[in-house]
């Protein structure tokens, strides 16, 4: 059978890390609200000349690296983002350009925090139908340019970052290495519990984040359950045969409150929250390539990736390494 198989990964973070600390002496938090809340204890921010493409370009260079591919090879690049460099073109086209891949295929996909899954999903199917035969996948955000640096409930939680992979497809056997299942929602009835106030067609300017975090919290743990039961279900197999979740790195508490309901031990949960915060559609790919190349992740590891954003948008997807 034919599989997107992950054959490499890549990170890129800011020059700049801010503690929560630092945080708190521009904002009214303090590092044990923010740390007992969150998990988080730092994030990177992007300064002068690092973009959404800066990051996802040099997160697809190790990428490419880690696969042993030239750029040349790449037919198709998939980049999720809500912090495109610019309104159009595509920061994919950048990205490919800056990488010199050629004239492939390249676009963005809009879902916000689920971004990378939706990314995933859509290279999969087009790796399945044969529109290319390798490909990038990658998340990448400066989420502190929409963020208001005034209102403290949302400005400590998120930070800057870009992840990637490079998928092939190969010929594989039913248990050898690949996309095995993925699964995507959207229910745009809770709009107004997480978007930015702006935009190219209303305002007419970027906009800033605004988000009822309760609110979200609630959806995010019910959702997140659900989809990774389907994807369970659809891939057929169980629980414990599952090695790693990279989930998506909104909050400590709800990669565990997600655990918990799914019977999954704590100890198979990549957490990179605490250093890179909510960084979007780069926060999956980002804690993968954390977990690749510190070893904890190898060839054979069954590992199911989940997010939820925005929209809201929340997917799931189950792959071997
Ligand atoms: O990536 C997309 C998905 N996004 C998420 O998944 C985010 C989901 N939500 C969350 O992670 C949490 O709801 C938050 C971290 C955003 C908030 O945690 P919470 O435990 O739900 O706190 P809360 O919003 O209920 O606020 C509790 C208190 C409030 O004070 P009062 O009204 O109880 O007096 C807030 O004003 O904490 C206060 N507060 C803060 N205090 C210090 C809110 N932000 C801060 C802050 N520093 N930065």
């Amino acid at each position: 059978m034919i599989r997107s198989v992950i054959t490499g990964t890549g990170s890129a973070l800011p020059a700049q890390a801010v503690s929560n600390a630092e945080l708190a002496e521009r904002v009214d938090t303090t590092d044990e609200w923010i740390v007992e809340r969150t998990g988080i204890r730092q994030r990177h921010i992007a300064g002068e000349g690092e973009t959404t493409s800066t990051l996802a370009t040099e997160a697809a260079r190790k990428a490419l690296d880690a696969a042993g591919i030239a750029a040349d090879e790449i037919g198709l690049i998939v980049l999720a983002t809500a912090t495109p460099d610019h309104t159009f073109p595509a920061t994919a086209t950048q990205v490919q350009h800056a990488l010199g891949c050629g004239t492939g295929i390249a676009f963005d996909v809009a879902a916000v925090c689920s971004g990378f899954l939706y990314a995933l999903a859509t290279a999969d199917s087009m790796l399945q139908t044969g529109m290319a035969k390798k490909a990038l996948v990658i998340g990448s955000e400066t989420f502190s340019r929409i963020l208001d640096w005034e209102d403290r409930t949302t400005c400590v939680l998120f930070g800057d970052g870009a992840g990637a992979i490079v998928l092939e497809a190969r010929e594989v056997e039913t248990d050898g290495p690949g996309i095995i299942a993925t699964k995507l929602h959207a229910d745009g009835e809770h709009k107004e519990l997480l978007y930015v106030d702006g935009g190219p067609s209303t305002t007419g300017e970027v906009g800033k984040l605004r988000m009822k975090g309760r609110e979200v919290f609630r959806h995010a743990v019910v959702n997140l359950a659900d989809v990774l039961r389907e994807v369970i279900g659809d891939a057929g197999v169980a629980v414990e045969q599952i090695d790693w979740v990279v989930p998506h790195q909104a909050n400590a508490r709800i990669l565990d409150a997600t655990a918990r309901k799914l019977g999954l031990p704590a100890e198979k949960v990549v957490v990179t929250v605490d250093r890179h915060a909510n960084t979007s559609a780069a926060s999956v790919p980002l804690a993968l390539d954390v977990a690749v190349r510190d070893g904890r992740i190898g060839k054979g590891d069954l590992v199911m990736f989940e997010a939820m954003g925005g929209g809201f948008t929340w997917g799931a997807a189950l792959a071997r390494m």
